[in-house]
């Protein structure tokens, strides 16, 4: 059901960056145009893996939305010369296409570089790109709290002796942004990864969504409104 406050302008434009099985990206198709999203609607998910199941989520969602694949290691094989700071640049463009007001990495396992987050601070601009109106945020769920990396293998190390998720915006320093949100999902001992995992999952599909709309709702202009297309 969409919110009247929200009816009279544009959608919300999302792109998603995943790399697998595309579960959090499931969480974020359902939530779209619910009151949970409201009057937001996927224009992109760009996977980094070929056979990403989430691309089939997203092709067989009705209506469909638009997919990008884009490889590193294809990238530089048919493209000589190039570097792999080339390849963010070329993920970039790919994003900025679809004009989105905010990017979520759900699940992407490609460690974007200072650059790739510069063109969506709007402090570098790509060739051929208009300057953007205003920074597009990027936000990352990560399995584990804020300040700790591995989550369940340091738990198992002894490192940590609690666990969670967070969804955080995107710096450079590899999934250490502040977290927007961040929930302690117990453990319990003994307990196998996969048992462990499945109830993580849950948790996840419910805060990439609450963090998306904390995003979106603070951008007040969608980009794409100051656009032609
Ligand atoms: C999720 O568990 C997410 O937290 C993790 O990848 C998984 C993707 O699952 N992200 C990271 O590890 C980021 N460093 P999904 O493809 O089913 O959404």
């Amino acid at each position: 059901m969409d919110d009247p406050s929200t009816a009279t302008l544009p959608p919300r434009r999302l792109a998603v960056l995943i790399s697998g099985e595309g579960t959090n990206l499931q969480a974020l198709i359902n939530a779209q145009n619910t009151l949970s999203l409201p009057n937001t609607c996927i224009v992109l998910v760009l996977s980094n893996r070929k056979n990403a199941r989430g691309l089939i989520h997203a092709s067989t969602t009705l209506p469909l939305i638009p997919t990008a694949y884009l490889s590193l290691q294809p990238f530089l094989k048919s493209n000589l010369g190039k570097t792999l700071e080339d390849y963010n640049v070329e993920v970039a463009h790919i994003v900025l296409h679809a004009k989105p007001d905010a990017v979520v990495c759900a699940g992407f396992m490609h460690i974007v570089s200072e650059g790739f987050l510069d063109v969506f601070k709007g402090t570098r601009i790509l060739e051929g790109k208009e300057v953007l109106a205003r920074e597009v945020p990027m936000i990352n769920i990560h399995p584990a709290l804020f300040g700790q990396f591995d989550g369940f293998e340091a738990f198992q190390k002894g490192e940590v002796d609690e666990l969670g998720i967070m969804v955080h915006c995107v710096v450079k320093e590899v999934d250490h942004g502040e977290p927007l949100i961040q929930r302690r999902v117990k453990v319990v001992k003994e307990e196998a990864i996969e048992a462990y995992e499945e109830r993580l999952h849950k948790v996840e599909w419910e805060i990439i969504v609450e963090a998306t709309w904390i995003v979106l709702d603070e951008v007040q202009l969608p980009l794409s409104s100051n656009s032609s297309s």
